[in-house]
């Protein structure tokens, strides 16, 4: 499923959407280059678990853990160029029912980790941006669900 945002405004709506579409327990990936948005969509994605602020790029932490009506772990692989780094994370300890976490630069791992919603995002334009979201256990039908909800709630 393929979204367009025209501002950082729309990709914080998207992420507060999808945000609300899905449960505890998933595990997000981003694939996309620096300044795509990751960070911008994750910020939104916090804000509609109730978590305002404290949500930045967690290139120099690698892991930052923020507390809402959900659990959320924010992980960026950016600087680890190994599997034995991202081995050495220790990821299962983070991939657990009652968190979601969300992982910037997705294209670091060799093999995905099962039970991902792959969200791909691509700089189509000074403030335009292209989402492609894919899942390994998510359907089409919960997806294009998320976009008519995204569609009625964009007045942008
Ligand atoms: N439609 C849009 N959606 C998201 N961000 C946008 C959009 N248009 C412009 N921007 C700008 O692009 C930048 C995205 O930065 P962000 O930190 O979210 O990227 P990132 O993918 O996390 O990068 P990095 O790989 O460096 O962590 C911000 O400055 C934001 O204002
Ligand atoms: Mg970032």
């Amino acid at each position: 499923m393929n979204i367009t945002t025209n501002s950082p405004e729309e990709t914080v709506l998207l992420a507060e959407v999808f945000a609300s579409c899905i449960s505890a327990g998933e595990l997000i990936l981003f694939f996309g280059d620096l300044g795509a948005g990751k960070t911008t969509f994750t910020k939104g994605f916090a804000k509609a678990l109730g978590i305002a602020d404290g949500v930045h790029s967690p290139t120099f932490t690698l892991i930052h853990e923020h507390e809402g009506a959900k659990k959320l772990y924010h992980i960026d692989l950016y600087r680890l160029e190994t599997q034995e780094e991202i081995d050495g994370l220790g990821l299962e300890e983070y991939l657990v029912p009652d968190a979601i976490t969300l992982i910037e630069w997705s294209e670091r791992f060799r093999e995905l980790p099962e039970n991902h919603i792959i969200v791909k995002i691509e700089t189509t334009g000074e403030t335009r941006r292209s989402f492609t979201f894919s899942s390994d256990h998510l359907d089409d039908p919960f997806f294009e669900a998320m976009k008519k909800e995204y569609q009625k709630r964009c007045i942008f």
